[in-house]
């Protein structure tokens, strides 16, 4: 191990954001990395095939029907024909496997630091749970440059362009999808002034996570990305064709997130679900993992920016409906999901909202 690593893993406070494991060369699944199922807040690991989450054709007519049926629903849904080119999808297929190929030590060069959001490590939910998960991550806001720098001094210029131009085309797809979904629950850019796109003055906040879910010697026992709702607006994931993401319906338990071409899966955010009272759904969700495949996502998560506050679109309060929570804005509510994890959002309730519509 070089200087780097090690003064990580001499440091207890810094355990929690490192991989402490090459995947690479370990052969059976340590008692670290093991899930008994009584960890598993929903139930068993293992499901029956069910009703399948709705694949959209964006250019189908029908498709803002369909858009806030799936987010009544299920708040998810795959899109196809969104005008991503496939050359870049498979452009950042290929850098996200280049990424997570290199040596741990090298990855280790842009671990991310406690205090930090950006860079190689685990995703915060992981200080929630004694056991590790079996995955890495690698984290960009912004200008990827400076990590990619620290991985490859010389090399870099690929990935940053990749990334980059990834970066851009999402947040354009974001942003039609959320216009799509505001139109299809009557509301117009007034009833929600703050949904500003390509505003210059106070642009919108995007993260884009890099995944990575090696074979796994005991994927009964493991878990790929623990149960948990995004807390972003909304959150585009485009996977490789490896199973593996699920799914939580209230009637049907854990359902497969069938990978399908080309495809790019949206998830409701938590922010999405506040700002429409709850009309739609965050879809819970979560990642196993398999013996045989590695597995790749690459997750873009959008939101307003930070200190924009969100709060139930009025025109879709009344007496049946009552306002549920209170404002908030996205820094906030990132804190509160640092510390509350999955029942940050229960804490924004609104307090009043015994059936009156106060606001009104
Ligand atoms: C996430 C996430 C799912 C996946 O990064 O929040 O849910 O398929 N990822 O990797
Ligand atoms: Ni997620």
């Amino acid at each position: 191990m070089n200087s780097v690593s090690e003064s990580f893993k001499n440091n207890p406070l810094h355990f929690k954001h490192i991989i402490p494991l090459d995947f690479n060369t370990t052969l059976t699944l340590p008692d670290s990395h093991t899930w008994p199922l009584s960890l598993d807040p929903i139930g068993s690991l293992t499901h029956v095939q069910h009703e399948a989450l709705p694949v959209i054709d964006l250019t189908n007519p029908e498709a803002i029907t369909l858009i806030r049926q799936a987010c009544e629903k299920w708040g998810a849904f795959q899109v196809t024909n969104h005008d991503i080119p496939v050359k870049l999808l498979n452009e950042i297929e290929f850098q996200t496997k280049r990424l997570f190929a290199l040596p741990l030590n090298q990855k280790l060069l842009a671990v991310r630091s406690p205090e930090d959001c950006t860079g190689y490590g685990l995703p915060r939910m992981s200080t929630f749970f004694s056991k590790f998960i079996w995955s890495e991550g690698f984290t960009v806001m912004g200008s990827p440059v400076d990590h990619a720098c620290q991985l490859w001094p010389h090399d870099h210029v690929n990935f940053c362009n990749v990334l980059v131009e990834y970066q851009k085309e999402l947040e354009t797809l974001t942003e039609k999808i959320l216009g799509l979904m505001f139109k299809s629950l009557g509301l117009t850019q007034e009833d929600v002034k703050w949904f500003k796109p390509n505003n210059g003055s106070k642009p919108p906040q995007a993260v884009l996570q890099l995944n990575s879910y090696p074979v796994c010697p005991d994927p009964s026992r493991a878990m790929g990305l623990a149960p948990h709702t995004d807390s972003s607006l909304l959150t585009l994931i485009y996977q490789n064709n490896t199973s593996g993401l699920q799914v939580y319906r209230d009637s049907l338990g854990w359902v497969p997130v069938k990978p399908v071409t080309a495809a790019v899966v949206v998830m409701v955010g938590d922010l999405m679900h506040i700002a429409c009272n709850g009309r739609f759904k965050c879809a819970l969700h979560r990642a196993l993992v398999n013996k045989t495949h590695i597995r790749i996502s690459i997750a873009h998560f959008y939101g307003p920016p930070r200190d924009v506050e969100i709060s139930p679109c009025l025109k879709l309060v009344d007496p049946d409906h009552p306002i549920l929570y209170r404002p908030v804005t996205w820094k906030e509510y990132l804190d509160a999901k640092a510390i509350h994890f999955n029942n940050a959002l229960e804490l924004i309730r609104d307090k009043n909202n015994s059936g009156c519509t106060h606001l009104l």
